[in-house]
């Protein structure tokens, strides 16, 4: 059985103040949740987050450069995230891959560090409307999977998290149809077993994302392939977030 798992993307809100605030309610609220927590903060608010000494809520970045150190101005090397207490790191979001021009060679380049460093990374894929609407969904998915995950050790596979994120469905309000998410989740699994086995396919957890709050959760998690869920809005406010972890 897989452990579901809900993590909120905060993005680019909330200062420290605000993020210590939300994480500790969010603590104390979640604590018997047989789901697994995690907030994926901005780099600043982390220091204050680790320092919470936090036991349920377990914490992520949102980015992070392939290299250990060196002249990299603006960037975060995967060692500082581990030193601020993170446990995951999101990779591959399509506001990294759209805004920042994030390309699947690079995207692989920092999931490989990132399992390699211990890091757990949560690669995001999705098709874009245009994609949808030429019924290129699928392969889409499968090549950013495929791209993301070139040289990565069968063995590490278990530490990975995928989040499928049809980029149409972010921030817009209108989520993906829970049926058609599951689908396009069973083929990322099914493209996990034909890159390694059947068996790691199946312990891989693949969330949702894509406009998820507590009047939809419920649809997602009740789908077979789905894992859990990768929040944005939802989750920048205790109360949603904690009625979509106890969904
Ligand atoms: P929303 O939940 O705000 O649609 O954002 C989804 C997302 O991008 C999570 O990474």
């Amino acid at each position: 059985m897989r452990t579901p798992i809900i993590a909120g993307n905060w993005k680019m809100y909330k200062n420290v103040g605000e993020a210590v605030e939300t994480a500790r309610k969010l603590e104390e609220r979640v604590q018997d949740s047989p789901v697994e927590v995690v907030i994926c903060a901005p780099f600043t608010n982390l220091p204050a987050l680790s320092a919470l000494g936090l036991t349920k809520v377990k914490l992520g970045a949102q980015n992070m450069y392939f290299e250990d150190q060196g002249a990299f101005t603006g960037e975060i090397a995967p060692g500082m995230l581990l030193d601020v207490g993170c446990e995951y790191v999101i990779l591959g979001h399509s506001e990294r891959r759209q805004i920042f021009k994030e390309d699947d060679e690079l995207i692989n380049k920092k999931v490989l560090k990132a399992l390699n460093v211990g890091l757990k990374p949560i690669l995001c894929v999705g098709e874009t409307l245009e994609e949808r609407r030429a019924g290129r969904t699928e392969e889409v998915v499968v090549a950013q999977t495929t791209r993301a995950l070139a040289g990565a050790a069968a063995e590490q596979l278990t530490n990975l998290v995928i989040a499928y994120e049809p980029v149409w469905a972010i921030g817009t309000g209108e989520n993906c149809d829970a049926e058609d998410a599951n689908q396009v989740i069973a083929r990322i699994r099914q493209t996990l077993a034909e890159l390694y086995t059947a068996d790691l396919a199946q312990q891989v957890r693949i969330q949702y994302g894509g406009s998820v709050k507590p009047a939809n959760i419920k649809e997602f998690m009740e789908q077979p392939e789905i894992d859990g869920a990768l929040v944005g809005g939802a989750s920048l406010d205790v109360d949603s977030f904690t009625s979509i972890i106890r969904y």
